[in-house]
């Protein structure tokens, strides 16, 4: 049975290179600079550009959410807000979740924060939270997340054909999941 309350209480999260520390209204101008970010838009299809009191909104609110997690990615040492990632659309009763991640800028992409990031979560994801099943989609074309999603232990479950049309062009997008027992398998 999963554990309601390690979603209900937003923890810190501490590894190496970043920490994970509850989004709040004190990450909304960061937040917000990373929705206009057009290679990060792309990359996560985000159509919607929210205005800054839409960010603001989310970002406060975000502690006072029961069946979700949304954490900001903080590098370490420095502090800096480098992206933030969350656990949403729960599904109690069948023990799974989704995940997404977006660093938010380019230049902090491909230095190991995503991965490091990753890990973390899932580790809560598994062991506290108690999930049996975490899945996200992606872009086919986002090779970079594929690989990472691959060596913390997701495998490719499927393909949404056509799912994102983007500058006129459509997208693949591949449905990922991650067990709980690849979960234990990959920290063995
Ligand atoms: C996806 C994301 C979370 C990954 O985090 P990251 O910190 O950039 O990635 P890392 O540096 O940890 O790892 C990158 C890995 O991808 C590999 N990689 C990078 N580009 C690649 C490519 N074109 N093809 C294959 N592998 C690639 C690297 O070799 C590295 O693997 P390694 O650690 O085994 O060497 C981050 O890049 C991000 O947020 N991007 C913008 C938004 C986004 O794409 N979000 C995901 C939406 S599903």
């Amino acid at each position: 049975m999963i554990d309601l309350s390690a979603l209900r209480e937003k923890p810190t999260l501490a590894g190496e290179r970043v920490n994970l520390v509850p989004l709040s209204a004190e990450h909304a101008d960061d937040f917000f600079e990373s929705t206009r970010d057009e290679e990060i838009r792309r990359l996560t299809g985000s159509h919607r550009r929210p205005d800054h009191d839409e960010v603001r909104e989310w970002c406060a609110t975000r502690s006072d959410q029961l069946d979700r997690l949304d954490l900001a990615i903080i590098e370490e040492p420095g502090g800096r807000f480098v992206g933030a990632l969350a656990l949403e659309d729960l599904d109690a009763d069948n023990e799974s979740a989704g995940y997404r991640i977006a660093l938010s800028a380019i230049e902090f992409t491909g230095q190991g924060l995503g991965k490091e990031a990753t890990r973390l979560v899932l580790d809560y994801a598994f062991d506290r939270v108690r999930l049996h099943r975490v899945w996200l989609h992606v872009y086919a074309f986002n090779m970079r997340a594929i690989a990472v999603y691959r060596s913390c232990g997701f495998t490719v479950e499927g393909r949404l054909r056509d799912a994102l049309l983007w500058d006129g062009r459509r997208h693949d997008a591949l449905i990922m999941a991650m067990l709980e027992s690849d979960f234990r398998r990959a920290a063995d």
